[in-house]
């Protein structure tokens, strides 16, 4: 099958989701994910709290939302991998090709993301293995502690455990997207929320749930530096899977009829809702066992196992939490390998399957990096920061919120009202302006002015 040609139908290439909520499990498969219950807890303990969560809050309302919006009508629209799509769309506003260049930056985003993904995703796997056989019952905070340096000192475990988790991804891209990942996410969603209200009753009787509550609630602003509300900014891209590749790429299968606006806003408050009860789950557990919460990217594999050690039936809810935790990693690795699959696919005669594996092994080899920043390389940084912590700073703190600037900028200023407004279908509804307004203006803004605040520019605070 001949595929480069740009007069081919909707969906002739990729194929289509079954139905608009097909789409809405695959974007909150995606979006929801290490994320929600093992980033967003740890940069929250990093940066204070209560003011860092109020301005996450913020991000995603005034700039994830409606970026997330752009993407998947840039994506549906477009009906290619994210450079394709953008092209496309530029060349119909008579605007210059040059726009891929959008597209591009996300799937190497994507990319960078996946390399440490995968490493994190094999703890996940790995401690489902553990809390199963019991290796936490009863265990204090301080062997809980010492086990996960030992395990993540070991670089061949962090190996094995991430090389697992690549290869499952590989093998559900490999046999398409749409049905896989569909029957995934009808039953982990559902299971994670479950599992983590069985989490914040327990977080309840620990004797700190107020102050874990205040913790996260109650904004103390002197807790917050202008590189915290980057973090912030950073993150909300990084949970809605923006400016990644990913949602332009699930767009890109939404049939025609579905409603983008209303699947957006039910992915959004989804991911929040996860993001939130896992902070509700944590703080307190770190609070009753004296833990620090700025203790880094181990807080979640500290706290938790702590809390299934002592819980009645803790092994059965340990090994169901952290069965669903490696499920949504999945989810959410599937697609940000799937833009580069797309693209391979669309630009190549190779078989999806081929494509995957030849994916599969560069993720693989990059992911070395993420695995010896914990243990052979964890001495090696640059102004104290590890391979893996300039990675993710990098990507979520440097090219996704540029890459959501310039999405914004293009759907804003470079395709036509006309555009815009037959995709999102609002009719006269104000929605579309206020949407209109926030792209054009308050979200290039804001991004511009937290992520210059931040690098020093403009000086705000200090
Ligand atoms: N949103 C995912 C999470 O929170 C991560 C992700 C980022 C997925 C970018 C796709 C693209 O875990």
């Amino acid at each position: 099958m001949s595929d480069n040609q740009d007069t081919s139908e909707p969906g002739e290439i990729h194929g289509l989701w079954s139905s608009q909520f097909a789409f809405v499990l695959a974007a909150t498969g995606s979006a929801v994910g290490l994320g929600n219950i093992w980033k967003f807890p740890y940069i929250t303990g990093q940066n204070g709290g209560g003011a860092f969560v109020l301005v996450y809050l913020f991000c995603i309302l005034l700039i994830g939302i409606p970026v997330l919006m752009c993407e998947v009508l840039i994506g549906r629209r477009g009906r290619r991998s994210p450079a394709e799509s953008v092209k496309r769309l530029a060349q119909e506003a008579g605007a210059k090709p040059a726009w891929q260049a959008i597209g591009w930056f996300g799937v190497l985003a994507g990319f960078l993301i996946l390399t440490f993904y995968v490493v994190i995703a094999g703890w996940a796997v790995a401690y489902v293995y553990f809390t199963a056989t019991g290796r936490f019952s009863g265990a204090t905070g301080e062997e809980v502690g010492a086990f996960f340096g030992a395990f993540t000192g070991d670089a061949s475990k962090l190996l094995t455990w991430g090389t697992l988790v690549l290869i499952g991804t590989m093998i559900i891209v490999g046999n398409g997207v749409q049905k896989g990942l569909e029957r995934a996410v009808r039953f982990m969603m559902p299971g994670m929320l479950g599992l983590l209200l069985v989490m914040v009753g327990y977080a309840m009787n620990t004797g700190e749930f107020a102050h874990g509550m205040k913790f996260l609630f109650q904004p103390d602003f002197s807790a917050l530096t202008a590189n915290g509300v980057l973090v912030a900014l950073g993150h909300a891209f990084f949970t809605l899977s923006l400016a990644s590749g990913a949602m332009l790429t699930y767009g890109a299968y939404l049939p025609k009829d579905a409603s983008i606006t209303r699947t957006v806003v039910f992915v959004a408050i989804a991911d929040t809702v996860v993001a939130l009860l896992a902070g509700m789950a944590i703080f307190p557990i770190v609070f009753s066992n004296g833990l620090e919460p700025g203790a880094g990217p181990g807080l979640i594999f500290v706290t938790l196992p702590i809390a299934f050690g002592q819980m009645p039936y803790g092994t059965i809810f340990g090994t169901l939490f952290f069965t669903m935790l490696s499920l949504a990693a999945i989810t959410s690795a599937i697609s940000l390998i799937e833009p580069a699959v797309a693209w391979l696919v669309e630009r190549t005669r190779l078989s999806r399957v081929r494509a995957c594996v030849i994916s599969g092994v560069a993720v693989w080899v990059f992911s070395l990096g993420t695995v010896f920043s914990f243990n052979h390389w964890s001495e090696l940084t640059v102004s104290g920061k590890t391979f893996f912590d300039a990675l993710d700073y990098l990507t979520a703190n440097i090219m996704l919120p540029l890459g959501g600037l310039f999405v914004c900028i293009f759907t804003a200023w470079i395709l036509s009202t006309k555009v815009t407004r037959e995709e999102l279908a609002l009719g006269d509804s104000p929605v579309y302006s206020v949407w209109l307004f926030t792209i054009r203006f308050l979200a290039p803004a804001a991004i511009l002015i937290v992520f210059l605040n931040a690098v020093g520019i403009l000086n705000f605070d200090s």
